[in-house]
């Protein structure tokens, strides 16, 4: 079963050249079982990206490892996709050419990836727009593009590094709702930082609090909600107690 298991990661930046040293991470471990959503929330700066980075393959620890299926990450390999908060969609591109560009840079038959492509794009809701340019899409539409696009590589983990932060508040909770409803069909392993602690809850399984910087792990919160997680929830009791107990831990940190 994939797993992804970070131990004892600690990450400088310029220990190389002439500036100043930066160390953005210390003694980070943690594990995430296949099927698992773990959000991360943090103050800025503290790490959150470079820790994705890491899992994506595009940063080396300094110190520590980390490892996906046992193996350890040394740079991508086709089992992790990123989605990002810019779109980052080839403007020159169809919405069905970027959703297939994965599948088509694997070297994958067509026949093999229309149908899983097809479904996704069914998925996000973007059949009719298939043949639009990305210029001709909202930025909720965009994004949705961008998870199919993510997901059309059938990655083993996928990692969103705020991928709602620039979207409207209400095309933002919709996208929340069918970024769930995806994940419940799909079931891969996520790693989804965000700023929003309510954004948090509703995705999440666990909730991992890191410190400020050099960032570690201050706390992990399980979140015990039933799924489907519906809108309504926010305004319950369990939620408003995550709630709190988050934006505490945050808070902490940011006034530290
Ligand atoms: N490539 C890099 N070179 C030098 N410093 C970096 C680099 N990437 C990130 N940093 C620094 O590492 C720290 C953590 O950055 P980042 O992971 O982007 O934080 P977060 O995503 O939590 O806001 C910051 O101080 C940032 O300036
Ligand atoms: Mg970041």
């Amino acid at each position: 079963m994939p797993s992804v298991n970070a131990s004892n990661i600690s990450k400088i930046f310029n220990e190389e050249n002439n500036s100043e040293p930066i160390q953005a991470l210390t003694d980070v471990s943690l594990h995430i079982d296949d099927n698992e959503f773990v959000s991360i929330i943090g103050p800025s700066g503290c790490g959150k990206s470079t820790f994705l980075m890491m899992i994506a393959g595009l940063e080396t620890p300094t110190k520590g490892k980390v490892t996906l299926d046992g193996e350890v990450i040394d740079g991508p390999n086709g089992s992790q996709s990123i989605v990002f908060q810019e779109y980052l969609l080839f403007p020159w591109k169809t919405v069905k050419q970027n959703i297939e560009f994965g599948p088509v840079l694997k070297h994958e038959s067509r026949s093999s990836f229309r149908h899983t492509c097809e479904s996704l794009m069914e998925l996000v809701g973007l059949t009719e727009f298939a043949n639009h340019y990305p210029h001709e899409l909202s930025g909720g539409m965009k994004q949705r593009v961008a998870i199919a696009r993510a997901l059309a590589c059938k990655p083993k983990v996928l990692l969103m590094d705020e991928p709602f932060g620039s979207l409207d508040a209400l095309t933002r909770e919709m996208l929340q709702t069918e970024l769930q409803n995806i994940w419940l069909k799909t079931r891969c392993m996520v790693l989804f930082v965000t700023h929003s602690i309510s954004e948090a809850i509703f995705l999440a399984d666990r909730v991992v609090v890191m410190s400020k910087r050099p960032g570690s792990i201050k706390k992990i919160v399980p979140i015990d909600l039933e799924r489907p997680r519906t809108r309504d929830m926010h305004t319950g009791a369990a939620f408003k107690e995550y709630e709190q107990i988050l934006k505490e831990a945050v808070w902490e940190e940011v006034t530290a």
